[in-house]
């Protein structure tokens, strides 16, 4: 290979053929593109407009970048691994298609700012796609919590049967968590809606540019304030990653739950045929391999971001190589987050809760158990921990009889605190005990329809 046409100048020899290895980053850049032209077609207008360029250069060097975008479009642009990466790729094609003038649109302008730019771009459309799926997520979720206002189901703590709580409070949580991821990629949005455009190679440019009208036409808020931050800078990616991560760990504790309550054991939730396979060999099975794919790759989004943090950590300013590998990761990345997202919302959606067994599986375990104390406390006065030690006897009692706490006779309460009376009965059935806990934010089914008026307006 002869030296590159793009910025050998200098050079006598070729690349050795490793570097033609280890140098293209094309195969992955290309993702880029649309957000490579973006820019161009930012940064040539403003040349234009400040007669850095002149109109007619200016404008052939628009016409043969909508000439590109129609061949990207129909497929029929050709990359080229030895033209290294997107923003050469495109520069050239723009010299085959329109001749010299190519060569002044890379004015005032380094491959430095532009492929920040482009990334910077890339990464702003996917937060809000990590929101609109989210959003999704969030209504599917919302849908099986008005269904289940009512429903009883055993809530638990050290996966041990807790109290009873309501199967449409158990949804809003995670509808309560997906709200906070999204508000996670908003604010990442809105740290990195700064454009690096104009800050060239890293020390800015000689020319009159103007960078405001470049941020402006891509949309940023405004130009970055310093041309060597701008370069430099993968915070912003680190903080997508970032919001990636947590929103990938939220959605692996509700796909760990799917995989728990569609179990034979548990039997929370049925999942249609659409969503579970078969085995090769037991012909019983119904596995839910979806969720456990979820849930399985939490961990490389997580290797996503340790990856990139790894890449920037120690890296001196401004641009080096290295920064190259920031874009598979992000890509990687959201490649997943936005799948999963996607699965889990129609998991959500396709689930059908099942009340009794729900329902049943507050039998056993004496989830009532704090609701007895709370009397305790309430009716004769005793003090918390006083209580807990009288309701803990009673639960002994219930279970050598073999009996949940509503089904144990009065007498062998009042063996253990003579002063309980009949009126405790009405506390201890989970359907009491889920009404009764009315504080704010708790399961009553009237807490839970608060929480579910606010999402409805707020997801409208
Ligand atoms: N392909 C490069 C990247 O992804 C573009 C920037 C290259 N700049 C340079 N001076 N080699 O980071």
């Amino acid at each position: 290979m002869s030296t590159n046409k793009m910025w050998g100048g200098r050079f006598e020899a070729g690349p050795a053929a490793i570097m033609r290895e280890i140098t293209p980053s094309i195969d992955f850049d290309k993702r880029l593109a649309a957000e490579d032209l973006a820019g161009s077609r930012a940064h040539c207008r403003m040349l234009a407009n400040e007669g850095i360029i002149s109109k007619d250069d200016g404008a052939a060097i628009l016409e043969g970048l909508a000439k590109i975008e129609k061949e990207l479009a129909e497929g029929s642009f050709i990359f080229k691994r030895e033209l290294e990466d997107i923003h050469l790729n495109i520069e050239a094609r723009l010299a085959e298609l329109i001749g010299p003038a190519a060569g002044r649109l890379h004015t005032a302008r380094s491959r430095n700012d532009q492929v920040v730019t482009d990334f910077r771009l890339w990464v702003r459309a996917a937060c809000d796609r990590a929101d609109s799926g989210l959003l999704a997520l969030q209504r599917a979720l919302l849908a099986q919590a008005e269904k289940h206002v009512e429903t009883i189901m055993p809530g638990f703590t050290h996966m041990q049967v807790a109290q009873p709580v309501t199967f449409g409070h158990h949804m809003l949580a995670y509808v309560e968590m997906f709200g906070r991821d999204r508000g996670r990629f908003e604010d990442a949005r809105k740290r990195l809606n700064e454009s690096p455009l104009g800050a060239a190679a890293l020390a800015g440019t000689s020319f009159t540019i103007d960078r405001d009208n470049t941020a402006h036409a891509l949309g940023f808020a405004r130009p970055m304030r310093n041309s060597m931050d701008a370069i430099s800078a993968r915070d912003f990616a680190l903080e997508y990653l970032a919001a990636c991560t947590i929103a990938a760990v939220h959605l692996s504790r509700l796909a760990g739950e799917l995989v728990q309550w569609s179990t034979p054991m548990f039997g929370f939730v049925k999942l249609s045929d659409a969503f579970t396979t078969g085995s090769s060999i037991m012909p019983q099975k119904r596995n839910p391999d979806a969720a456990e794919l979820v849930r399985g790759k939490t961990g490389r989004v997580l290797g996503d971001f340790v990856a990139l943090a790894t890449v920037v950590k120690g890296l001196v300013l401004t641009y080096g190589t290295d920064l190259q590998e920031d874009k598979e990761r992000v890509f990687d990345a959201a490649d997943t987050l936005e799948l999963c997202l996607a699965a889990m919302a129609a998991m959500t959606a396709d689930l059908t809760a099942q009340p009794e067994r729900m329902r049943a599986a507050c039998e056993p375990g004496f989830p009532t158990a704090t609701d007895l104390a709370d009397w305790v406390v309430r009716v004769l006065k005793k003090p918390f921990r006083e209580a807990h030690h009288i309701a803990g006897s009673i639960v002994k009692s219930a279970e050598e009889k073999g009996v949940t706490l509503d089904k144990l006779p009065l007498a062998d309460m009042q063996k253990i605190e003579p002063a309980i009376t009949a009126e405790v009965f009405k506390v201890l059935s989970p359907e009491a005990s889920v009404h009764s806990r009315m504080s704010l934010g708790g399961t009553a089914p009237a807490r839970v329809k608060e929480q579910l008026a606010h999402w409805k307006g707020v997801l409208r």
